[in-house]
């Protein structure tokens, strides 16, 4: 599973150090490229040399030395995972903070490739809230954080804080690539943000979908492997990942459309869309100016791309759906989950507080066919969509 794997691997300064020429020395064993980062304080704790002796490259530890800048942007470019074990107290205090006073960090701030760490402290300084705190903003950034060992610590007691043993960070980076790699060749089809229905050329119904939770789980589709084509109407989000195809529509139509086009070819389809459920029939070509005593717009039914999708679902196609409710909600979400012929059903409720609309949180239950049903807690609406994700995996076994 590591053969090939590049690794970058970021030491900081914690007595756990002791422990890296073993886990690089792993790396090398199973495959892997290494090349190792140190802070400045980390070469108290281990020798530069031992590390680029096992490593086979030299160890990089300064941002520049006497006329050599050290390229940090490309490092980070290289590598496939960037792995910082140990993360001492003070690295993760700077990368939640994104200081950058050393070649680590600035690493850290410019990495294109996924990150991971291994805290190493002690007890007490693992239960501070400040730890939490920053541990909880480095996963919001995107990083994997390693559980620590339980055992003696540097200070003579014993309680929570160890670094993870080298053999359980091999472990933990196998199944890492496992994962990553999970959903290699799947057909990904979602659906995100609103759809605006046009009543003249100035004025539409629309709804406040921001489209957040659509994106964010094409992102991670992405990052397992997948093929993935996101259907997007009118969002402001810019900054999507080029290997996602996104195709932008405005209408329910132009999405029930560009939807049908992918019907016979999907894997996975989740529609995380706030389609629009009415149209106006007639769409006037001229601003309507108030003198006129607009009264009232006559409204059609647009197709439901979701129950479509559902009466032309082949074996094997897994279809997922979203509820949004404000009121009974497991029997409403469990409605559509029968009468679309959908796989699972993702519920969110706007009577819950930082879910649904707008925010950049949400609480979800999954409503599975054949009666299983999966709460989460109040989380982003990435690590949403990670678990989401994790859950339609799950699903494909
Ligand atoms: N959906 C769809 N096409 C529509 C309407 C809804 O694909 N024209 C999908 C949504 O993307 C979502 C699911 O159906 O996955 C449920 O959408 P929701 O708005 O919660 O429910 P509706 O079916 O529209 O019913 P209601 O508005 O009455 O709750």
């Amino acid at each position: 599973m590591l053969e090939g794997k590049k690794i970058l691997l970021g030491v900081t300064g914690s007595i756990a150090a002791y422990k890296t020429p073993f886990l690089v020395r792993r790396l090398i064993q199973s495959g892997a490229e290494v090349k190792v980062l140190m802070t400045p304080a980390a070469t108290d704790f281990v020798s530069p040399l031992t590390l680029s002796t096992l490593s086979r490259s030299p160890v990089l530890s300064n941002l520049f030395d006497e006329a050599t800048w050290a390229n940090h942007v490309m490092l980070g470019r290289w590598a496939d995972l960037m792995l910082v074990a140990p993360l001492s107290c003070n690295t993760l205090g700077k990368m939640a903070a994104g200081l950058c006073d050393n070649l680590l960090l600035a690493t850290y701030l410019s990495a294109t490739c996924p990150v991971m760490v291994a805290p190493a402290m002690d007890e007490d300084m693992w239960d501070h809230p400040a730890t939490k705190n920053n541990l909880e903003i480095i996963r919001e950034q995107g990083c994997a954080v390693l559980p620590v060992g339980f055992g003696e610590l540097a200070s003579g007691l014993t309680g929570e804080g160890r670094m993870l043993e080298p053999e359980e960070m091999i472990g933990a980076l196998e199944l890492y690539f496992e994962k990553k790699s999970s959903l290699n060749g799947k057909k990904v089809l979602i659906t995100a943000g609103p759809t605006y229905e046009a009543i003249d050329p100035v004025r539409f119904i629309g709804n406040h979908s921001s489209g957040k939770m659509g994106y964010a789980l094409a992102d991670v589709f992405r990052e397992r492997g997948a093929d993935v084509t996101l259907v997007s109407g009118p969002v402001s989000i810019n900054g999507f990942h080029p290997g996602i195809k996104i195709k932008k529509v405005i209408t329910a139509a132009e999405m029930y459309n560009a939807c049908m086009e992918a019907a016979a070819n999907y894997d996975i389809a989740v529609m995380a869309a706030a389609v629009a459920d009415f149209s106006p029939s007639v769409v006037a070509e001229q601003k309507i100016k108030k003198e006129e005593g607009l009264l009232s717009i006559n409204l059609e039914k647009t197709k439901d791309i979701l129950a479509q999708l559902g009466n032309v679902k082949k074996p094997g196609q897994l279809l997922v759906g979203f509820a949004l409710e404000t009121n009974n909600e497991k029997a409403n979400a469990l409605k559509k989950l029968e009468e679309k012929n959908a796989d699972l059903v993702v519920m969110n409720s706007l009577g819950d507080a930082g879910a649904g609309f707008g925010v950049d949180t949400n609480k979800v239950t999954l409503y599975y066919k054949g009666g299983k049903e999966k709460a989460f807690e109040l989380k982003s609406k990435s690590l949403v969509a990670k678990d989401i994700v994790d859950s339609i995996t799950e699903l494909l076994k």
